[in-house]
């Protein structure tokens, strides 16, 4: 089944084209990833895909039905939720707290919304972290929160957006394996990454976008030997760091 599908898809900023007539299908449990340089048009694409910028052309069919510019919190209450590049937790408030306001989102009681945060800030590896303020949270726990935040909402599809970055070897395992679990949960992932380890670990197919348009999909140890792709964003090092 389709979860995600994107038609012709299409946002401008004045003269520039940020995506330009892009489409592509998310598939039931699938992982895909979404690559290609800085500027490319990837945030921009999950911007129209949750709302929070909608598209000038195109359409976007959750599940089969049409979300195109619907608002966010709708899109979100529908099962597609989505993570921020930049990272934005409330500072000021507890690590349980900022979990607990995705998960009132589906939980009708404050203390059934509590039981459920802290098992997925267990999940997440910050059971320890729960009363600790946002604030208080070093780069790799911030962006755990983050993928924390949208479990709670009890998502059907997940859209992250660069959760590996800044984060060191170790790290980025751990990354992995949590991502690995949640979509083994039955959830399914489109995944924005510089982090091509991870993309390869990962993904069972990728899109490459430049200038807004795709340039190479399939899978991933097909798409990094592409001409085009090594030229537009992977460079020659990549492939001969690969051997
Ligand atoms: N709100 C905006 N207003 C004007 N230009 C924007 C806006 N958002 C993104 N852009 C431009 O659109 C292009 C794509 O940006 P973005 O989607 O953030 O790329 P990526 O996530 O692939 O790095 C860039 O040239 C960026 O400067
Ligand atoms: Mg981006």
């Amino acid at each position: 089944m389709s979860m995600l599908k994107v038609n012709h898809l299409t946002k401008s900023f004045g003269g520039l084209t940020a995506v330009d007539s892009l489409s592509f299908e998310l598939k039931e449990g699938e992982i895909l990833g979404l690559i290609g340089p800085n500027g490319a048009g990837k945030t921009t694409v999950f911007n129209c895909l949750s709302g929070f910028s909608p598209p000038d052309l195109g359409e976007v069919l959750f599940k089969g039905q049409a979300v195109t510019g619907m608002k966010p919190h709708a899109i979100c209450q529908m099962g597609l939720a989505r993570t921020f590049q930049i990272v934005k937790p409330f500072l000021t408030i507890s690590v349980l707290d900022n979990v607990m306001i995705g998960a009132l989102i589906g939980e009708r009681s404050i203390s059934a919304a509590e039981k459920k945060s802290m098992e997925i800030l267990h999940m997440a590896g910050l059971g320890s972290m729960a009363n600790t303020e946002a604030q208080g949270l070093p780069l790799p726990m911030r962006k755990r929160l983050e993928l924390a935040k949208c479990l709670a909402t009890d998502p059907l599809v997940l859209l992250l957006d660069e959760v590996m970055a800044g984060l060191n070897a170790t790290e980025v395992d751990e990354m992995i394996s949590l991502i690995r679990q949640v979509n083994s949960k039955g959830v399914s992932i489109l995944m924005i990454e510089h982090v091509m380890r991870g993309v390869m670990a990962l993904s069972q197919s990728v899109i490459v976008i430049n200038y807004g348009r795709k340039i190479a999909e399939g899978p991933p140890e097909q798409v990094v030997k592409d001409q085009g792709v090594i030229e537009a964003y992977l460079g020659k090092e990549f492939l001969d760091a690969q051997g």
